[in-house]
Parts: C-alpha cells; structure tokens; sequence
C-alpha cells in the first residue's frame, strides 16, 4: 500500500487521509496545489519524508495546473505555486527538500515532462531509502543490545504511513520483525493528535507485531521499569550538530533512555538531514491551533476559553542520541 502515489492518468496525487485512520482506509485524489497544501495543513498527508515526496508532487501538480489555465507566465506560476507548497508545513525539511529536487529540474516550459518525472522518480526512491536504512538500523539495534529479540519504544508515527511505504523507526521494527526479533512495542499514543494510537497501532496489527499503547506520560516509565530494550524514533529534522527534532514527548524518551542506559536511536533518510541548520534552538517549530488540546472530534475536554500551548515538535539534544541511521551511514553524535 502506497501513502501517496501519482495517478498519471488523472494528473493528480493520491494520498491515505490519515485524518480518518484507523477506522476508514481511504484514498483521496488530490489536482490540485491548493488540495495538496490543505491536506499537508491538516495531516491528511504526514510524516516527514512522506511530505518530502508532497513537495516534488507538489511541483508537478503545479506544472499541470500552468497547462490547465493557459497561464500567461507558466514557469512563474510553478515558482509560486511550489513556495506555496513549501511554506505549508515548517519543520519537517524533507517538504522543501522535495520541492527542491523537483525544481532542479526547471528550465522552462520544455523542461515540464522532465519536472514530472522527476517528481514522480521520487516515490520508488523513497521506499528503497528507507527500506535500506530499516535494514541498517535493525542490525544496529541487535549489536547495541547484545539481543536475539527486542523491546522496542517508539513515538508518533515513523511508518510506513509517513513515507511512502516502507517506514523509518517502524521500518526498523518491520525488518526486525522479519527476523523473528520482535518481543513487542510499545508505541506512545502521542497526543493532541494520536499518530501513535491511530496510525502506529493500525501498523503495527497489520504487520502481526504484538503491541501495546501508552498515555504520552507513561512513556518514560515504561523505560525506567526495563519493561523495553531500546527506543527507535524518526525525525523531521536532524541539525549540524546532531540535534533532532520530532514529534513533541521524543526528548522525555530521550531522557529516560540516557538514565536507564538503553539505545536511544534515531532512523531517518539522509534527505531529513539539514546540514544548513546548526542547532536544534535554530529550527522553525510549528506551534498547532490550541483547540487540538482543548477539544477532541469537537467535543470540549477544558473549560469554554482555556487556552493551550500546542508545539508539534520538540528537539533531542545530541547528546542523548546514540546513533542517527540513515540509508548511507550509522553517525553516532557528537561526531
Ligand atoms: O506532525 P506529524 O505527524 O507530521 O509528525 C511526524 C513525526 O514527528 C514523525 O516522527 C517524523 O516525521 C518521522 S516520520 C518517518
């Protein structure tokens, strides 16, 4: 199953509405960038190199739509349109590194097909990505812990659902768990909007991995009880410096994994790698609409007027990171 994909035939992107996960599977065709750019907004589409592949796809939505209209100016409108893209969604880098890779291509109107293609190219090039480093980060999780079959934590959701289909912490999980070296999971529901419980969960009973959920603040606890064996993560963005930003509640699992003395690792394709960003403190992070705290499928859960502080991110300084995998490389910070 594709997260998103392109429909030649339609000219459009086609993506999971993850908005609708677990209890409905459906696939929304997207011809638009003001479509693409609504879904990035409202998590229809997530999960950083998943948005990388939005960002190309985005593009070529974009040089379709300068067909369409007969623009007067066509490759000003793919510019415009593809900053729109861009500046959808903050803090995962794949988005703009997506969009980038689509516009290296642009050379006029002659260099439309070649735009698309490009783009598209971009799909297969992120499963044998992250298919690649899951492999990777399997083999180092079995040398760190010493273990034939593991206890793993993670956070959010690092699956095959924020990529295109194989995943990245998750993707470690799978190849893992086609080694027989899976115990169990336990993936942190990840409030306000539950990618852990909703979409992480929906994975991994699709993959056949025993599995449990936790409250957000249970998750330091089950590390501190040595109820796991290492934490697996993925990241929106991986600084100069080795700091790296995730969903909000990866630091405290950071934390509690540097006390208990566990793994700490990070799976993320070197397009999440942002070598222009020094540090952590230097990323843009997105801070959501308070009422995804304060209410839940509409419904009140504060009192009328609370206000809430909502960062969909937090940052993991190096220091409490014991690797970073990639598909090219294991880099274990500060080097
Ligand atoms: O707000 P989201 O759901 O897009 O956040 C996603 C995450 O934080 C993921 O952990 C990260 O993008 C890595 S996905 C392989």
């Amino acid at each position: 199953m594709r997260t998103i994909d392109w429909d030649t035939d339609a000219s459009a992107v086609v993506i999971v509405d993850q908005t609708r996960l677990p209890g409905c599977l459906e696939f929304v065709s997207l011809s638009d960038v003001d479509a693409l750019v609504d879904a990035i907004r409202r998590l229809a589409v997530r999960g950083a190199p998943a948005l990388g592949v939005a960002g190309a796809l985005g593009v070529a939505l974009a040089v379709v739509e300068a067909g369409r209209h007969r623009s007067a100016d066509p490759v000003g409108h793919v510019r415009l349109r593809a900053e729109q893209v861009r500046a959808s969604r903050p803090t995962a880098v794949n988005l703009g590194w997506g969009v980038d890779r689509a516009l290296a291509r642009l050379d006029g109107v002659d260099s439309f097909p070649e735009v698309i293609r490009a783009a598209i190219a971009l799909i297969d090039e992120d499963i044998a990505v992250n298919r690649a480093l899951s492999i990777r980060g399997a083999d180092l999780l079995i040398e760190l812990t010493g273990l034939p079959s593991l206890a793993i934590q993670t956070h959010c959701n690092a699956g095959g659902l924020a990529c295109v289909e194989w995943g990245t912490a998750l993707g470690v999980v799978r190849a893992l768990h086609e080694r027989g070296a899976v115990r169990e999971v336990f993936a942190d529901e990840t409030r306000p909007l539950l990618q852990g419980s909703r979409i992480t969960a929906f994975e991994l009973s699709r993959m056949g991995v025993r599995h449990r959920v936790v409250v957000d603040g249970a998750g330091p606890t089950v590390i501190a009880r040595g109820m796991v064996d290492a934490v697996v993560v993925g990241a929106d963005r991986v600084c100069a410096n080795g700091d790296v930003v995730n969903k909000v509640g990866t630091y405290p699992l950071a934390l509690a994994a540097a006390r208990a003395g566990i793994p700490f690792v990070v799976a993320a394709p070197e397009s999440t790698i942002d070598d222009a960003t020094a540090r952590g403190d230097d990323v843009h992070i997105e801070v959501r609409a308070a009422d995804e705290v304060t209410s839940m499928n509409g419904v009140a859960n504060a009192p009328a007027g609370t206000d809430a502080w909502n960062p969909a991110f937090d940052v993991t300084p190096a220091d409490l990171v014991t690797a970073i995998v990639t598909e090219l490389r294991v880099v274990r910070p500060p080097s």
